[in-house]
């Protein structure tokens, strides 16, 4: 009896063990905190999945509660008054230095990443990061929240994200704060990344705004949705931290409530036939360069297996992406970081290749041995080097370009 149960216990830890193990790429910085760290996301991964099979909670919730036990309160300090209120009624965070100058400040928006359905401008990480920015530019931050999946679907990610940027970009806003309304930028990462890239398409192609945007910084973002099987989904389908099948779910949370949609994106079965013109926008094979293309085969997408009637898949809301050259001429000097382990990593070089075929000005950096949402990871204890360089290679461009 004893015996049975031991070999269970014992059969269940080497299934487990093998289940969160992962071989990490050979020239990964400080390996054995990266395999502790990516086994404990795996192990939240594992619970939550665990928890919504036997019904005690979704593995959304599960991931939610988490996050939230991360969370800080505003605390200003010595150089700036950080203070948490609301634009328009979406919530934000305001770092504002204390210093008085003699000229109106630059600022940055930042809109944080969390796949649509997690996070907050309140994460350590993220906190940190925007404080950060304020020192070093002597710069306005504003952190930026908006309603999370599955509970609030696309748009309203998008739409919290532009009405607090609108709600900023208002003369006597900018004035209240101090800010030079020809040097503003707004970043976000991941998912962030996208709302970023989204909002100042159409804030840069929107009349009735005054102020445009200088500059936007996309961290290891999302950019679209209608490939799923780009060569970057391709080689990190078993990524560290997000993994092909985990993106999937939380996109298609954001998106749908539909149980079957994310086996079809799973496929690349998603898009309907009349989505055909819209693939120019993302091919690979003529979009993206050499080194990454490698020797993956493109396939042409499979149209109209599945017939979903949601609108986002053909947005450029959702997937900036699409946005045709004459969508795109009129961006703001653009930097995007890239992350080689990452199966967002094409999405970036993707948007770096539109952008530059449309005449926009764009840095590009990228992290040979970089992994995605390494910026959650700048304080302890699970604190990576890899997130500091990444903020470090963010701060030095928004320092020369904004
Ligand atoms: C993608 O590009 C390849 C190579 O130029 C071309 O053969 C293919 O038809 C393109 N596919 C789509 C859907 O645009
Ligand atoms: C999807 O819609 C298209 C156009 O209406 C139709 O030709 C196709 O058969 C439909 N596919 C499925 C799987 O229902
Ligand atoms: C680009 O897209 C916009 C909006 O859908 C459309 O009005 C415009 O005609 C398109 N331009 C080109 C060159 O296709």
């Amino acid at each position: 009896m004893m015996g049975s149960k031991a070999l269970c216990f014992g059969l269940f830890c080497v299934l487990f063990a093998s289940y969160i193990y992962i071989p990490l790429p050979a020239n990964i910085e400080e390996p054995w905190k990266v395999m502790a760290l990516n086994a404990i996301v795996k192990t939240c991964t594992f619970v939550g999945m665990c928890f919504e099979n036997i019904g005690i909670m979704t593995y959304e919730e599960f991931i939610s509660v988490l996050f939230r036990l991360d969370y800080t309160q505003p605390l200003s300090d010595e150089y700036l008054t950080v203070t948490d209120t609301t634009f328009n009624d979406i919530p934000v965070r305001l770092y504002l230095p204390k210093r008085k100058s003699q000229t109106p400040r630059r600022a940055v928006i930042y809109i944080h990443g969390g796949a649509y359905c997690f996070g907050s401008f309140k994460q350590r990480g993220f906190d940190f990061l925007n404080r950060w920015t304020a020192n070093k530019l002597d710069a306005v931050v504003v952190g930026v929240d908006y309603r999370l999946a599955p509970q609030h679907r696309f748009p309203a990610q998008f739409e919290d994200g532009i009405t607090a940027v609108k709600f900023f970009l208002q003369d006597k806003i900018l004035t209240k704060y101090g800010v030079d309304p020809n040097r503003i930028c707004i970043s976000g990462d991941s998912s962030g990344g996208l709302i970023a890239a989204a909002v100042t398409q159409q804030v840069q192609n929107d009349l009735e705004v005054k102020h445009k945007i200088k500059a936007q910084a996309l961290l290891y973002p999302h950019l679209q949705l209608i490939d799923t099987d780009l060569p970057s989904h391709r080689e990190n389908e078993h990524g560290i931290v997000l993994t092909r099948d985990i993106g999937i779910k939380l996109v298609s949370a954001y998106l749908t409530e539909d149980k079957t949609f994310p086996q079809a994106l799973k496929r690349n079965q998603h898009m309907p036939l009349e989505s055909r013109h819209l693939f120019k926008f993302v091919n690979w094979s003529t979009l993206l360069p050499k080194k990454y293309r490698k020797d993956h085969v493109y396939t042409e997408p499979v149209l109209g297996r599945t017939n979903y009637s949601l609108p986002g898949l053909l947005d450029i809301r959702m997937s900036p992406l699409l946005a045709n050259d004459s969508q795109l001429w009129n961006l703001p000097s653009t930097y995007i970081l890239t992350c080689q382990y990452d199966i967002l990593r094409d999405d970036g070089l993707l948007y770096v290749s539109r952008l530059q075929n449309a005449g926009v000005q764009v840095a590009h950096e990228h992290i040979e041995n970089g992994f995605h949402g390494a910026l959650s990871f700048m304080t302890s204890p699970l604190y990576l080097h890899l997130g500091l360089r990444i903020r470090d290679m963010y701060i030095s461009w928004l320092d020369k370009n904004l």
